[in-house]
Formats: structure tokens, C-alpha cells, sequence
């Protein structure tokens, strides 16, 4: 019997937190957490919290898909430093890839706050997004010192978040086949950093009724997001957008504008063995490489079915012309109505009149030219071969 009581002390000793404890430890949905003091250069006093999970770490089954609740811990977690960061190019950036770990498990908040906050209550937050183009980025550049002096020393609550940067956060193979991934993963994780504040930001002294979100560059792009989506109603109350913003020229926000990216990388990992290719006739319609020319669209899609005998209505048009709106889809324009449509048409009804039919996929590459072609014909680049007409190897034995 005493035996049994002890352990069950014994087990439970972690969780005891007393009146008397620090104000360093505090006690969140997940479990206990342990934060420091720290004072700036400057002598002002703050109380940091850093590398909090707000999220499952979103490896293994987890990788692309939406952040889900974190795992409780047991005993006391430690976040006391900055943990790592998300993954990106850090050569691109010039920023020094030693000076930041690097890891998928990214999905953390710190928080500034004081003792004020901290033993009272009620103060302001300030949720705020780091930039970086939603490729590149990381909270953990923040200087612990400049938050201190400039929020939390002033009784306002700064919590920075990390989100999945580049392909571990905008992958975009095709979401309308249902696949298993889910899009846009890395800002289902800025709706879940807000969620994550409005659950928890009490427990360090926050106004969950007083948030501000915030953020420069695509951080500021991120906030102005956030004010048009559905998502976050309730989430916060007030926002700073800070040199960044939709629709930038820089950073035109076309529709469905990652996926050509999405596909290559697929296919440059080896975990798609083709991409789409036959003819690229269509790629006239695409202008400075981002840009589909609306009326060349229209008048592409029309003709199109023209030349395959479709009866076609002002609505299939129109239909054509939105699925096509845009550069990663208007490229495989001619080549999913000419070559692709027809031949799947085909297969179906054969396959439909009981007859077997086959769809074989071919690998290969640097044959050259199948056939002599005159001097009107383009040369075609590294990506558009092989290309129409160049199956012909297969049949040379
Ligand atoms: C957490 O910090 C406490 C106090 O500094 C220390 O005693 C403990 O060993 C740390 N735990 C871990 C897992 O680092
Ligand atoms: C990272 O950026 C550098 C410099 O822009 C570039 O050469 C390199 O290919 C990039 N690496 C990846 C994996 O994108
Ligand atoms: C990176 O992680 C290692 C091992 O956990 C740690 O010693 C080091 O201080 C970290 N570096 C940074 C810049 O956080
Ligand atoms: C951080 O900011 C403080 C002032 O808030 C400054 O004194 C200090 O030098 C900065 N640290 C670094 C590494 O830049
Ligand atoms: C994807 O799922 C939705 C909803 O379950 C369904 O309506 C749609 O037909 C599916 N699309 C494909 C391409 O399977
Ligand atoms: C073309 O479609 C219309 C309805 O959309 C139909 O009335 C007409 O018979 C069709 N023509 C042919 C040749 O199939
Ligand atoms: C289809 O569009 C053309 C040009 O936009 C128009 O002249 C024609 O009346 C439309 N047809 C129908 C049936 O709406
Ligand atoms: C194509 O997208 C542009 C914005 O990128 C939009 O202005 C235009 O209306 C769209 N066209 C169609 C046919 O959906």
C-alpha cells in the first residue's frame, strides 16, 4: 500500500506547481513550460518564453498536410532558447545557414512579456509574421533584447511564430485531384499560430480580445491575407501591414501560380518520373513568364475546339478559359485537348466495347531529333524534349 501511494507521488511530483513557484513557469494546454528572464542591454526586464510547440511537429504523415493540435508533455519543457527553424535556401538569401538550425520540427511561438503582465493580466499582443516571401525566414532572427525594450518592457506582448517556408509550406501538385496532401499547409499554420494565441495567450498575461497581428515583406502580405479569409474571423482585432502587400508586382498573386513549380520538383526529386509535355503549343499565351493573355486565351480555347470537331458552347469556353488561367496550366493547353482528351476518349471506348487497351508511359531522353525538320521548325530547350513526334525511338530496335 505505501508502496502504491509513493509512486502515485512520485508520478504526479512534476505536475505539483505551487503558489510559490516562479513566475517563469507556466501552465498551458500541452503541459508545463519553463521561460526565463531577460534583461537588455538597455537594463529593461522582460520574461521570455521561446520555442513553444503550437503545433505536432509536421513530419512523416504529418509532411504537407494541416498542423494538427500538439501532443501533451510530461514534467516540465524547457524554453528557455530559440529552437530551430524552418527549412530554407539559406544560400539564396545570403543569410549564414550556421547561425540558424534548420529542422522540420518548426512549429513554434515565443513570447515577450513582463512580470506586470505576467502577475496581472490583461495586456495587448502582437502576433507577429516574419517576411520572406513565403520561401524564406525565421523568427529566430529577432533580437531578444530589441523586443524587450520596445514591447514587452512596455507592457505589450509580442509572440513571434514559425511557419513551413517554400515547398514544406505552399506545395501545389494539383488540388483538384484530391490528393493526399493538403494545400497551402504552411498558412493553415498562421491560422493555427492565432488559434494557438487565442487559447493560450491569458495564461502569459495577454488579452486574447486585444491581438494585433503584424509583419514586414511577406509577413505584411501574410496579414493582409488574413484580413480577407473566413478563416481567421475572431482571431484578432487590429493589423500592421509593413511593406508588403497583395498583389505587389513583384509578387503577383495568380491563382494556382505554384504548380508548374510543385510538378517540377516533383520531378526533379525523382518522385515523378514525367512532366507534361508533348507539343507546348500553348506556351504563346503565356507573357513574361507569369501573364495569361486573356484574349488570346479566349480565342486559343475557341479554336481549339474547332480544330478538334468539339461541339463546344460559349460556356465550354468559358469554362476552358478558367482552368487554364494560368502560366503552370496554360502551358498544357494544346497538349491536354489535342493529344491527352482525345486519346483517354479513345481508350474509354474501346475499353467500353470490352476490348483491352493499354496506356504505357515512356521514359526516355537525349535522342535528338527524329526527323530532319525545316528551318522554320524552333529548336526546342533541355525542358521541352522529348517532344511530339520523338516517340518515334521507341520503334527503332
Ligand atoms: C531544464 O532546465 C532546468 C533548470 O535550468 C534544468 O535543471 C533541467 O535539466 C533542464 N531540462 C532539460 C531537459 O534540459
Ligand atoms: C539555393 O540558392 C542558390 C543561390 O541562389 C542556388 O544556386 C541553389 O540552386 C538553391 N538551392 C536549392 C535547393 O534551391
Ligand atoms: C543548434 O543546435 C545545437 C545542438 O542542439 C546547439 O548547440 C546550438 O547552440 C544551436 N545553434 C543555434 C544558432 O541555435
Ligand atoms: C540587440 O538589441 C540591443 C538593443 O535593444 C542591442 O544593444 C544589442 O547590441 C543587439 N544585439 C545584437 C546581437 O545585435
Ligand atoms: C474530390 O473529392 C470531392 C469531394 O469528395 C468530389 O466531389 C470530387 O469529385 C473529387 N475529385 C476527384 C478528381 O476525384
Ligand atoms: C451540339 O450540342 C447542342 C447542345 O449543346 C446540340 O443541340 C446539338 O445537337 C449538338 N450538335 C452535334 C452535331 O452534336
Ligand atoms: C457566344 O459568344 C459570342 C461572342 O462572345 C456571341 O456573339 C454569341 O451570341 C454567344 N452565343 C450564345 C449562344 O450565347
Ligand atoms: C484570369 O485571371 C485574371 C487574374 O489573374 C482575372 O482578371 C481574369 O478575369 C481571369 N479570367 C478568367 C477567364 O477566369
Amino acid at each position: 500500500m505505501t508502496l502504491k501511494i509513493l509512486i502515485v507521488l512520485f508520478l504526479l511530483e512534476p505536475f505539483v506547481i505551487s503558489q510559490s513557484d516562479p513566475i517563469t513557469i507556466r501552465k498551458i494546454s500541452s503541459g508545463y513550460i519553463r521561460g526565463r528572464k531577460h534583461i537588455s542591454e538597455n537594463g529593461n526586464e522582460g520574461y521570455v518564453f521561446l520555442g513553444i510547440p503550437y503545433a505536432k511537429p509536421p513530419i512523416g504523415e504529418l509532411r504537407f498536410r494541416k498542423p494538427e493540435k500538439s501532443r501533451p508533455w510530461l514534467g516540465v519543457m524547457n524554453t528557455t532558447e530559440y529552437r530551430a527553424s524552418c527549412y530554407w535556401n539559406s544560400t539564396a538569401t545570403s543569410n549564414f545557414a550556421s547561425m540558424f538550425n534548420m529542422s522540420e520540427d518548426c512549429l513554434h511561438v515565443n513570447i515577450y512579456t513582463n512580470k506586470e503582465c505576467l502577475t496581472k493580466g490583461g495586456c495587448a499582443v502582437i502576433h507577429y509574421f516574419h517576411g520572406g516571401r513565403f520561401i524564406h525566414g525565421t523568427p529566430t532572427q529577432f533580437n531578444h533584447s530589441f523586443l524587450v525594450d520596445n514591447f514587452a518592457s512596455r507592457d505589450v506582448i509580442f509572440v513571434s511564430v514559425g511557419v513551413r517556408n517554400a515547398a514544406f509550406g505552399v506545395l501545389n501538385l494539383n488540388h483538384k485531384l484530391n490528393l493526399s496532401q493538403d494545400i497551402n499547409s504552411g498558412f493553415q499554420d498562421v491560422v493555427a499560430s492565432l488559434q494557438w494565441t487565442q487559447s493560450e495567450i491569458s495564461k502569459f498575461g495577454g488579452n486574447k480580445n486585444k491581438v494585433t497581428i503584424m509583419g514586414h515583406s511577406g509577413g505584411g502580405i501574410n496579414v493582409n491575407l488574413l484580413l480577407v479569409s473566413p478563416l481567421t474571423r475572431g482571431l484578432f482585432h487590429q493589423a500592421v501591414i509593413m511593406s508588403g502587400i497583395m498583389g505587389l508586382n513583384v509578387f503577383p498573386l495568380v491563382q494556382d501560380r505554384n504548380e508548374g513549380a510543385s510538378r517540377y520538383l516533383a520531378y526533379a526529386l525523382g518522385c515523378a518520373r514525367t512532366l507534361n509535355k508533348e507539343s507546348y503549343d500553348s506556351k504563346f499565351l503565356i507573357k513574361d513568364a507569369v501573364y495569361v493573355d486573356q484574349e488570346l486565351l479566349l480565342w486559343y480555347c475557341e479554336q481549339i475546339f474547332i480544330t478538334i470537331g468539339y461541339n463546344y458552347t460559349n460556356e465550354t469556353i468559358d469554362v476552358c478559359a478558367k482552368e487554364y488561367n494560368s502560366s503552370s496550366r496554360a502551358i498544357d493547353l494544346a497538349d491536354n485537348i489535342r493529344y491527352y482528351v482525345p486519346h483517354f476518349n479513345l481508350a474509354e471506348r474501346i475499353f467500353q466495347s470490352q476490348q483491352p487497351v493499354y496506356l504505357y508511359q515512356f521514359e526516355y531522353s537525349g535522342i535528338g531529333d527524329a526527323f530532319v525538320s525545316g528551318p522554320n521548325i524552333p529548336q526546342y530547350v533541355p525542358e521541352e524534349i522529348p517532344h511530339h513526334a520523338q516517340e518515334m525511338v521507341l520503334f527503332i530496335f
